[in-house]
């Protein structure tokens, strides 16, 4: 019966991956999946992370079942962590999920089951997954203009004429920091303007927010999401641990149905449950359990703050570095831009043909669209990427 299946498009991220993987040049530098790397080119686990696995280890002395929804403590250690009480707890209900992909997913999957024709707004460009699952559920898919390509910065105004087009039962999804994949991000002027509009359409915000703490930090980063949900009468927010823990293969994530009525609560929180159950009934657990006791531990927590701020400002330090290589080699500004964008990645802005000349040339691997992860370069690498940026002509 298999014969029937149609052959499925290889989605970039991951094919890139597998290609960087198959090139036997020692000098190839990755610049491609969403995964943070150190000066030595690793992704340890965090301090903090071990710790908790080392104390789960001693301690844990069961492994039943948690619930649909997960763990409570959890959700409340998240909850804490993303919206630090910007709405009334009572008012979000919120399920475990596999990863931050698991909790868009589930997101999407909720607005289908309440507004089968409802539109979901994305920005373009956006992670192309949402994409890539939004058309798998056949669901109704518009872009509103995001990126600028001539200033690499929002287009803001594009932005806003598109989202004034959306209605009541539409969807707006946003990405709460770290734009993915162009690093171009909101300012909190701009996000009040995206607020308003959202109350004048009556659309409803979905917040992706996976790289909370790799911005401007931990807090700082968090605080458009907030202001989005304590200002707006239902919020969907899909939080993912993966980056910001480094628990990539733990697949960690949570989401929140935000309803300021409160009957909306408990049916946002049965659906979700049985949403759970019908995908992969109950969520992983393992990396949910070391998120709460590194949350809920003093120690923990201190330590593993103080660990993401020097992934933080290492990211930081690259993209001052990389944006000032090319000041100097190009003798122009005109890659500042680099210093300006938060997070992990940052869009080039060149052709498909360039990115891959790049690679074929110079072993260097960034997503077709020109997304280069930042946190695969180092000080070895950068006077190396700055070049090959200015020989292929950027
Ligand atoms: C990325 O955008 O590279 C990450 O979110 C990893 C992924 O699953 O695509």
């Amino acid at each position: 019966m298999f014969e029937t299946l149609e052959a499925r498009p290889a989605d970039g991220i991951l094919a890139l991956m597998q290609m960087y993987h198959d090139d036997p040049r020692e000098t190839k530098i990755d610049l491609g999946v969403g995964v943070y790397k150190d000066a030595n080119g690793l992704t340890p686990v965090m301090r903090a992370v071990k710790a908790a696995e080392h104390k789960l280890w001693e301690t844990q002395d069961t492994k039943v079942y948690t619930g649909l929804a997960g763990d409570p403590a959890f959700a409340d250690a998240l909850f804490d962590l993303v919206l630090d009480g910007a709405v009334p707890r009572e008012t979000v209900a919120a399920v475990a999920t596999p990863g931050g992909t698991g909790a868009v997913r589930q997101a999407f999957e909720l607005v289908r089951l309440a507004r089968p024709d409802a539109r979901v707004f994305v920005s373009d460009p956006t992670w192309p997954n949402h994409i890539s699952i939004l058309g798998y559920l056949g669901m109704n898919i518009e872009r509103y203009r995001y990126f600028d390509e001539a200033t690499r910065a929002v287009d803001f105004d594009g932005m806003m004429s598109d989202l004034k087009t959306a209605k009541a039962g539409d969807v707006v999804l946003l990405h709460g920091c770290c734009h993915n994949p162009t690093g171009a991000n909101l300012n909190a002027t701009e996000w009040q303007a995206v607020i308003n509009v959202l109350l004048e359409t009556g659309a409803v915000p979905m917040i992706d927010i996976a790289y909370q703490g790799f911005g401007d930090g931990l807090k700082e980063d968090a605080l458009a999401t907030r202001l989005v949900a304590a200002s707006v009468p239902e919020c969907l927010i899909a939080a993912s641990c993966s980056k910001n823990f480094g628990i990539y293969r733990e697949r960690t994530g949570l989401l929140m149905a935000i309803s300021q009525d409160a009957g909306a609560r408990k049916l946002n929180q049965d659906t979700l449950a049985f949403l759970n159950r019908q995908n992969y009934s109950f969520p992983p657990d393992h990396g949910a359990r070391l998120v709460t006791m590194i949350l809920n531990d003093e120690a923990l927590r201190a330590d593993w703050q103080a660990e993401l701020e020097e992934v933080r400002q290492n990211m930081l330090g690259l993209r001052q570095q990389l944006a000032e290589e090319l000041r100097r080699i190009s003798g122009s500004d005109r890659f500042g831009f680099l210093a300006q964008h938060r997070g992990m990645f940052s869009r080039l802005g060149t052709s498909p043909d360039k990115v891959a000349a790049m690679r074929e040339k110079n072993g260097i691997y960034m997503v077709a669209d020109s997304r280069m992860n930042i946190a695969g370069l180092n000080a070895r690498t950068i006077p190396i990427l700055a070049k090959a940026i200015i020989e292929a002509g950027v």
